[in-house]
């Protein structure tokens, strides 16, 4: 992948530029060939099943939440649009009978954790063709547009736009931008038309972001072109067409202190994949800091397996490439949870033989597939119930009882036998009953001679909670860096390597004034770590822009618990620790 081919300027005024032509694709990022949930055909994209059921999550005390799984889009192309002044987007569909599709519009880079999605500054544009058996005369196509922006609220409307439509015709959708006015129009009758302070933009950053999916397998559709062009004088529109550009590693990093002084500890972070493929700062920053990396939630299993039997592996390549090309290693998160589970499979009506066979083949398609690129996986996430020594009753141990874990790590290994694979847990960090609990999981495992080779601390933390009672320590964690050592010391002790695996420290409201004190506890957390020999000290991101200690749908606004603001600003965390790196061991 090459700089030079990013993107290609087309900024002349009146310009169209088409955003479906094939060479305008660089692998492996953005091409539209690398999209979950669509095809490319010589002369079309089709979107099929482009759209999973978002699971709403388990509580830890294993109460499923009780809202619905909600649709999520997973085709976003990662291709976009830079413009100024105004623009019209013409976009090209064609429909089967019955198909309903939608394409998506964002302002603001999407984003898509586990349980919610951003759908922030987007217009969602579905259409739908529909058969009315009796009478072929009043098939009928419709269009529905909802613009949705937070200050705003949404604004939506309909037409029905082609009575007597046959399946497969074009269906021409324009979304024009003149000023704060916006419209939308399907085979040239109008759908909409509305306006938006400027504050309110949709589009405020001057980008627009492109994505399809379609609610159903079923209901697929085609998208045979898109173009943009400028309108009036003085705009401009051209691709957005970003890959992650190969890191600068430079002195003053952490990636170089740790590296030079600290071989045996990589500085690692969890990874979003739609902020690493949209972001360029992130992606930048990234490569340049941290040399071990965990996806924050696309192998989880329900992105990777949407659908039984049906892998969508294309935002997981990405990140693996991603890594690759710029000499990370890569720490695989997670095969086995009771969370983030698809609904087809919590919802499902397996025996508990069943449930074995897919937990097997999950693991052996997923680690075969990326064999000899992930160094190392979390196999076994967060087997405990809060606090206790009781398994989760997830539905890996309704069916198989404790020994699923061992079953777990046996088809980890068979898939690839020089993967380190690893138990990831919370509030193991400080003695008590569940760092107890572990510590015999993995005695038994040992003694039955499974294929365990480490564990990871997970250390989320908090200061200045308003719900911890008066009087809790301001200036430390919740848990000290001398406990830390000796949780470390004592998983070492059963032969087992260690690491932090999603370090992050939330200081709630009281921001400013404990800065230092949080600057401090990371520093002196990674210090026992790279004094211990751990594998790796890794953060749970890295920018307040995206990490995941966010009010939801507020990312870019709160959240201080990782080493940089949202501007990508380096936090007292960030300068302490490189310090600490580039001392050299005594
Ligand atoms: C979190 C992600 O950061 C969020 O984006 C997602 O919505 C929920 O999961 N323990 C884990 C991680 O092992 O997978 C979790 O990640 C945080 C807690």
């Amino acid at each position: 992948m090459s700089l030079i081919n990013l993107l290609r300027p087309i900024e002349q005024d009146n310009q169209t530029v088409s955003l479906l032509d094939a060479t305008l694709a660089v692998a492996p990022y953005s091409g539209w060939d690398k999209v979950n949930g669509l095809s490319v055909e010589a002369t079309r994209i089709k979107i099929v099943d482009a759209c999973h059921k978002v699971s709403s999550g388990v509580a830890d005390d294993d109460t499923p939440s009780t809202d619905p799984p909600v649709d999520a889009p997973i085709a976003n192309n990662y291709v976009g649009l830079e413009f100024t002044g105004d623009f019209s987007i013409t976009i090209v569909l064609s429909i089967p009978m019955d198909g309903d599709v939608h394409a998506i519009l964002w302002g603001v880079v999407p984003m898509l954790q586990d349980e919610w999605q951003s759908d922030n500054n987007m217009l969602d544009i579905e259409v739908n063709v529909w058969d009315e058996s009796a009478n072929s005369a009043n098939d009928t196509a419709t269009i529905w547009w909802t613009s949705s922006n937070k200050n705003s609220g949404n604004k939506s409307g309909t037409v029905d736009f082609y009575s007597g439509a046959t399946a497969g015709d074009p269906v021409t959708v324009v979304v024009s931008k003149t000023g704060t006015s916006y419209t939308v129009t399907a085979n040239g009758k109008l759908a909409g038309s509305w306006t938006i302070i400027a504050s309110n933009a949709i589009f405020p950053n001057g980008e627009v972001y492109l994505g399809f999916y379609a609610d159903k397998k079923a209901n697929f559709g085609y998208v045979t072109s898109i173009t943009a062009t400028a309108v009036g004088t003085g705009s401009t529109v051209r691709r957005r067409n970003m890959g992650p550009p190969f890191a600068v590693v430079t002195e003053d990093s952490l990636r170089y202190q740790a590296a030079t002084n600290y071989p045996d500890t990589r500085i690692g972070t969890c990874v979003a994949t739609y902020p690493l493929a949209m972001d360029r700062q992130y992606a930048q920053r990234l490569g340049r800091d941290f040399s071990n990396v965990t996806p924050e939630n696309c192998m989880k299993f329900q992105f990777l397996q949407p659908y039984q039997g049906d892998f969508q592996f294309n935002d997981a390549d990405l990140f693996v490439n991603y890594a690759l090309q710029n000499g990370m290693r890569i720490h695989g998160h997670n095969l086995v949870w009771f969370d983030s589970n698809p609904a087809w499979l919590t919802g499902g009506t397996f025996t508990a033989a069943q449930v074995q066979t897919i937990m097997e083949t999950h693991i052996s398609t997923v680690v075969g597939r990326y064999a000899g690129k992930i160094a190392a996986w979390d196999v076994i996430n967060e087997p405990f119930k809060g606090f206790t020594a009781d398994h989760h009753a997830s539905i890996w141990f309704n069916a198989m009882g404790a020994n699923y874990a061992n079953l777990a790590l046996a088809a980890a290994h068979a898939a690839d036998p020089d993967a380190k694979l690893f138990i990831n847990e919370w509030g193991c960090e400080a003695p008590g009953t569940k760092q107890d609990a572990l510590y015999s999981l993995c005695q038994s495992l040992l003694d039955a001679g499974a294929p365990l080779h480490g564990v990871g601390f997970q250390m989320h933390e908090d200061m200045n909670d308003p719900d911890f009672p008066p009087g809790w320590p301001q200036d430390t964690g919740s848990v000290t860096p001398e406990q830390v050592r000796t949780a470390l010391q004592r998983f070492k002790a059963l032969g087992l390597e260690v690491r932090v695996s999603e370090m992050d420290v939330n200081l709630h409201v009281i921001y400013s004034t404990t800065v230092q004190a949080q600057g401090d506890y990371f520093r002196d957390v990674m210090a026992v770590c790279v004094e211990e020999g751990a594998r790796d000290f890794t953060m749970w991101g890295f920018t307040d822009r995206w990490a995941s200690n966010q009010a939801y749908y507020e990312y870019y606004q709160y959240g201080n618990a990782v080493i940089f603001d949202p501007d990508y600003n380096a936090k007292v965390a960030y300068t302490e620790m490189l310090a600490r790196l580039g001392t050299p061991p005594a």
